[in-house]
């Protein structure tokens, strides 16, 4: 079991796509805030849910993942220049419930695609300590505003 944060987003759906390809389960957890039903495959488990929400560690808890792949974020740079608090709920809150629940469910890694989504590295150590180890796959991005739908 691969949760996937943020999976109705355009980088997470196409993991979600990959991770079914490769006949792993996979449950999305995404507010919708930026991302689009219609980017989802049928028949992937849905929770809506704010990552923010302190419940989501019990969320991903239940799920007991071996893997999480957290891809939800706040990505507008616009809407983080109007709204800091957002930004600070969203990827730094939201990113610390997600490595709570990784850590107490025992999954062995936690990967994020980028810093939007994962504060920065020093952070993660703090926050992983083993068994959860992060991977983070990539390290620039420019935020966009808007629903994501992919082509
Ligand atoms: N698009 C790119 O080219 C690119 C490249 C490298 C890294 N990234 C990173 O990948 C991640 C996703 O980026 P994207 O471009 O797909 O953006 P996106 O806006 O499509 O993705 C963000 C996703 O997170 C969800 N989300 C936002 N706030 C949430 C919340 N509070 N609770 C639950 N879900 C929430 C949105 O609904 C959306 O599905 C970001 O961390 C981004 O920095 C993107």
């Amino acid at each position: 079991m691969m949760p996937v944060t943020g999976g109705a987003s355009f980088i997470g759906s196409h993991l979600v796509d990959a991770l079914l390809t490769a006949g792993q389960e996979q449950v999305v957890l995404d507010n919708f805030a930026g991302g689009d039903l219609k980017n989802l495959p049928n028949g992937v488990k849905l929770v809506k849910m704010d990552i923010a929400d302190a419940r989501v560690v019990e969320v991903i808890v239940e799920l007991k993942p071996e893997v999480v792949i957290h891809a939800a974020a706040q990505v507008s740079v616009a809407d983080s220049m109007q709204d800091p608090h957002l930004d600070l709920a969203v990827n730094v809150q939201g990113t610390a419930n997600v490595l709570e629940g990784a850590k107490v469910a025992g999954a062995r890694r936690v990967s994020s695609s980028s810093p939007r989504a994962a504060g920065s590295t020093a952070s993660l150590m703090t926050l992983t300590k083993p068994p959860c180890r992060v991977r983070r796959a990539t390290t620039a991005h420019t935020g966009t505003s808007g629903s994501a739908t992919r082509s």
